[in-house]
């Protein structure tokens, strides 16, 4: 299934992607300039923020409860299951470090929790 994915901070240029394929690849055969590393959801390089929609990262490893709950997604994993906006670059990356020492996670937002399976 084709989904539409929106840039809001490259002028809102948008692209038609495979519901089957990670974004990352997706939009870099589109010619979009996306950071990446290891490409298996695991190094948080190319995290980027979802405004709008829904995706399916359940592969990646990279990212806490409070960064997904921010709506970081890791594009090198993550596949659209709905039309959705994101934010790329590190324009996106705004609130996805904090300093461990001054504002330490929460148990909640640890990343054990995100292992659990979501309800239905
Ligand atoms: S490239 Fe490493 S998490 Fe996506």
């Amino acid at each position: 299934m084709a989904y539409t994915v929106t840039i809001s901070n490259r002028d809102n240029v948008r692209y038609q992607v495979d519901g089957k394929r990670s974004l990352l690849d997706s939009l870099r055969d589109r010619a979009v300039d996306l950071p990446y590393g290891c490409k298996y959801g695991g190094c948080i390089t190319c995290a980027a923020k979802l405004t709008v929609g829904e995706v399916d990262q359940r592969r990646q490893v990279a990212l806490n409860n409070r960064q997904i709950n921010d709506g970081y997604v890791i594009l090198c994993v993550a596949r659209p299951t709905s039309d959705i906006t994101i934010e790329i670059g590190v324009e996106s990356h705004d609130k996805l470090y904090r300093n461990p020492f001054l504002d330490p996670l929460k148990p909640y937002e640890l990343k054990a929790d995100i292992a659990a399976p979501k309800e239905a």
